[in-house]
């Protein structure tokens, strides 16, 4: 172990210091030995909060604690900035004074950065120093790390993934109690998995913005989330659930970015996965991504994406690697260029799709004919009952979205289907890869033709 008198005493800010800044205190702690024998010696130093008084339970003897970030961000004592406070306006404030000053910044707020990206970057830029945001994009999965760095050089097509834990333990609850989603909302309010306003995480919020930070490094190109296509899951029954199941498929809300001839598309929507890929398998406040490209076929990351201390251990790495070498950023980190932002219209989309049809037993056969007749190719179907009803759930071929819309509206008026339809996305947009796939579980007997 290096000497006192070869001791750095690195002295940290911090914003905010609720579910990840208290975790981060607690790592803070527990790896204290590992960072002296690494040379250095971090302390936090500088905390803001709402409220001073309260009991946190965690040590801070010895932090000054103050109400407002701006003071902390701006104090000629610190070093390094960490921001888990949340929020778009003051945390871009503070975070940008302190990089205007030529101080680092950490930051796990996934809608400040994907949202004021640039107001950060020119910030950086000025004080001449930089932004690192692991855990903004996937908590404690290190895929950031791996975009900027292992793989910087590596041309990607595609990044997906299940990216939004509240989302994900709302849909495995639907499937394991067979309740509406209503009832697994409250049941993941009960247990912390969803914010007191959990219109973020239902309405497919999140999920864009940390798309948009996963665009920016996979592709070189800033979108920000509010030209994501974003739908969330607030739509989906117990009947598309069960349907699906039937069809061997589960949903997820699937984030994807996909750079295509007419461009990049990023969309967030619910989508009908089938059993036998991996993001079918991730559950609850797991997530996964994956990357694909023309050199390695493809990647895939599994690991926890929210949490006290998965998120406040991918800050801590993100605080020790900027430490260790001030130059590795994330921001403005490895730049990819080609990233035109050429955005694809959603409407040429060409995926499979799920549409769920309120239809008697005696007009099945019609309703499917009638489908072949309006251009759909169906490739496997099912039917359940459902409060009282009967239920056939479609799985079609890859069609273009404006040629599935039209569609849409002219099966609402087929003879037997007694309700609007409803329809669903699956992750897939490759007609030739699913055989190559899933020739053997999931075409067997069901492929019609
Ligand atoms: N929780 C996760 O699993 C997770 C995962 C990835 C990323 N993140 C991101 O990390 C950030 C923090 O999340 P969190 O879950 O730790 O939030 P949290 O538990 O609500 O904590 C927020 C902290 O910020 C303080 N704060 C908020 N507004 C403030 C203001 N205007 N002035 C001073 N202090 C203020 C709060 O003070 P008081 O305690 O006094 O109210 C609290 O200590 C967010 O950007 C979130 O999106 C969280």
């Amino acid at each position: 172990m290096p000497d006192d008198a070869k001791m750095r005493t690195v002295k940290l800010g911090m914003l905010g210091c609720g579910v990840v800044g208290g975790g981060l205190v607690k790592l803070l702690a527990k790896h204290r030995d590992d960072f002296r024998a690494n040379g250095f010696d971090l302390k936090l130093t500088h905390l803001a909060v709402r409220d001073v008084r309260k009991d946190r339970g965690v040590d801070l003897s010895g932090v000054e604690v103050t109400d407002d970030p701006m003071k902390v961000a701006n104090d000629r004592g610190i070093d390094l900035l960490v921001e888990v406070m949340g929020g778009n306006t003051l945390a871009v404030e503070a975070g940008c004074a302190a990089l205007v000053r030529g101080i680092p910044l950490v930051s796990a707020n996934k809608s400040a950065l994907a949202r004021s990206m640039g107001r950060y970057a020119e910030a950086a830029k000025q004080g001449g120093t930089g932004i690192c945001f692991e855990s903004a994009a996937a908590a404690h999965i290190p895929i950031i790390e791996v975009l900027d760095r292992s793989l910087a050089c590596e041309e990607l097509s595609v990044i997906k993934g299940v990216i939004n834990g509240s989302t994900n333990y709302i849909l495995t609850f639907m499937e394991r109690a067979g309740c509406e989603y209503e009832d697994a909302l409250k049941d993941a309010a009960a247990k912390g998995f969803t914010e007191a306003d959990p219109t973020l995480d239902v309405e497919g919020i999140d999920a864009a913005e940390k798309l948009t930070l996963l665009a920016f490094k996979a592709f070189g190109a800033y979108v920000p989330p509010d030209q994501v296509h974003t739908e969330g899951v607030t739509k989906i029954g117990q009947v598309d659930v069960l349907l699906a199941t039937a069809l061997d498929h589960r949903i997820k809300l699937v984030a994807a970015a996909r750079r295509g001839e007419d461009g990049l598309s990023l969309r967030v929507h619910p989508a009908l996965v089938h059993r036998g890929e991996l993001l079918a398998d991730v559950d609850s406040e797991f997530n996964a991504i994956i990357l694909e490209g023309p050199g390695f076929k493809e990647l895939t990351f599994l690991g926890k994406g929210a949490g006290e201390l998965p998120t406040a251990s991918a800050v801590l790495n993100d605080i020790v690697k900027m430490i260790r070498q001030p130059d590795t950023s994330t921001l403005p980190g490895f730049k990819r260029t080609g990233g035109d932002v050429q955005l694809a219209d959603t409407r040429s989309l060409k995926l499979c799709y799920f549409l769920r049809l309120a239809v008697e037993p005696a007009h099945v056969d019609g309703v499917l004919s009638a489908l072949k007749g309006l251009g759909l190719v169906v490739l496997s179907h099912a039917q359940v009952s459902h409060g009282g009803r009967n239920f056939l759930g479609v799985i079609s071929d890859v069609i273009e979205e404006s040629r599935m819309m039209t569609a849409l509206s002219e099966i609402a008026r087929v003879a037997g289907v007694t309700q609007t339809p409803g329809l669903i996305r699956l992750d897939k947009d490759n007609y030739r890869d699913i055989v190559e796939r899933e020739q053997s579980t999931y075409f067997g007997s069901s492929l019609e033709r």
